[in-house]
């Protein structure tokens, strides 16, 4: 069967979908998602830049989250594929370790001067497990305060054991812990970004029985400093390990955690997905006292000491660096919020644009948001843009590149505005409406 539909994206998707629960193995590459009905790309033969051509070799310019924000130098960087290709070469598993995980411990230690010892493996959500673990074992409570998105495990899920709808706002709305033990109920609490009202109500209240405060430093916006000076104060105060996920937020306005730009330091941090920019690699760093726990608790895995993650990290560091990419980044983001807020001025559209500049998303205010999207995504990939409601800025997206994605979005917006007018949007689907999923709300 795969080789009779190997070339044609919608007949392997649809027999993708009978043999693979979900079909991809991240929610947010479910092509319902984007367009249902098979009309999204879903497979691609290769990348380059931002640019990816699909099964049936027909390109595309990505301007969605580009690998889902994990390759900010673009794909297939140069300097970064030379340096897995000597990696392959030298054998990326082997009865030793990788010399790469010192010099990319080091490295990281260096950027985060607060931090005194790294732990490395090869997922996000994997490397929140293991600081969880850490916390746990560094100040023997089981409880958790957390706010944003942390990955898949079951010490996150379990929040959603009290009430289905814990997560609403930090991952899905009514998710169904499924297969978390029961036995975990109570233990994960979850507070809002960047609510005085929650520092109060739940951070205070349940802070001296909690082992960690996670939260992501940053989410669609900055919080306010003085919160997270008082989520600060009160972790120490109740010795909670502080944890910010810098899965998302790290690598994007400068080398390192977003936190080092806030000037407010954590007792530990955890970064995955860009780190080696589409190379898997995770890395955990903190306070010596919490990370020595590593050798007491039980922490290891094969494929955490192969040698392309870290030796692509190490490359991906120092080419950041050099670029002083934070800044690129911060600049092309502007321009891409230019785009949307200009386009939908010369429709006659209201947009609301959120996001900090690398990370920008917008929304337009019609009735009919959902329909609109997809359409907005159908339209848009007519004219060879891989794009949606989120563009995280990518080093790749030259001035051309936006030109051509600004001309795109004005002309998609102009025939959003004739149709919402005449509520004619549902009729020109070529699709049904798209799963309204994963957002990364603020409250
Ligand atoms: C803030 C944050 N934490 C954790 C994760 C989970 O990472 P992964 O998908 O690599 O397991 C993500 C992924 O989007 C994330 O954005």
């Amino acid at each position: 069967m795969f080789k009779k539909f190997k070339k044609n994206s919608k007949k392997l998707q649809k027999y993708a979908s009978e043999i693979i629960p979900g079909t991809s193995q991240l929610f947010g590459k479910r092509p319902e998602l984007y367009l249902p009905g098979g009309n999204w790309p879903t497979y691609y033969s290769k990348a380059k830049g931002v640019s990816v051509w699909g099964l049936d070799n027909k390109k595309y310019y990505d301007f969605t989250m580009v690998g889902i924000g994990t390759s900010v130098l673009g794909y297939s960087d140069p300097t970064i594929n030379k340096v897995a290709v000597k990696a392959l070469n030298s054998s990326p598993m082997n009865t030793l370790n990788p010399p790469e995980d010192v010099e990319l411990a080091e490295m990281l230690l260096k950027l985060h001067p607060w931090s005194e010892g790294v732990r490395f493996c090869r997922t996000g959500g994997e490397s929140m497990s293991i600081a969880i673990r850490l916390a746990r074992a560094y100040n023997k409570r089981d409880k958790i305060l957390f706010c944003g998105y942390h990955g898949w495990h079951d010490w996150y899920l379990a929040a959603n054991l009290n009430s289905q709808n814990s997560l609403n706002t930090h991952l899905l709305p009514g998710l169904e812990p499924l297969g978390v033990p029961k036995a975990f109920e109570g233990l994960v609490i979850p507070f809002k970004f960047n609510s005085f009202e929650d520092i109060e109500r739940i951070v205070k209240k349940n802070a001296k029985d909690c082992a960690a405060i996670v939260m992501e430093p940053c989410r669609e916006s900055l919080p306010d400093k003085e919160y997270l000076n008082e989520i600060k104060r009160i972790a120490k105060k109740n010795n909670c390990v502080l944890i910010f996920d810098e899965i998302t937020s790290g690598w994007r306005s400068n080398t390192g955690g977003i936190h080092m730009n806030l000037g407010i330091y954590p007792d530990m941090a955890v970064f995955g997905k860009t780190i080696a920019n589409g190379f898997a690699m995770g890395a955990i760093i903190g306070k010596k006292k919490i990370m020595k726990n590593a050798t007491k608790t039980f922490i290891s895995s094969a494929f955490w000491t192969e040698r392309i993650g870290p030796a692509c990290a190490v490359a991906f560091i120092k080419k950041h660096k050099k670029l002083n990419l934070g800044n690129i980044l911060i600049t092309k983001g502007k321009k891409i919020k230019n785009v949307w807020k200009k386009s939908a001025k010369d429709a006659g559209l209201d947009i609301e644009i959120n996001g900090i500049d690398p990370l920008p998303t917008f929304k337009l205010k019609v009735k009919d948001w959902p329909a609109t999207l997809t359409y907005f995504i159908q339209e848009m990939l007519k004219k060879k843009f891989l794009a949606t409601d989120k563009c995280y800025a990518n080093y790749k997206h030259d001035n051309i590149l936006i030109t051509k994605y600004e001309k795109a979005c004005s002309s998609v917006f102009l025939d959003i505005a004739k149709l919402n007018k005449k509520n004619k949007i549902r009729e020109n689907l070529k699709s049904p409406v798209k799963l309204m999923g994963f957002k990364r709300l603020t409250n």
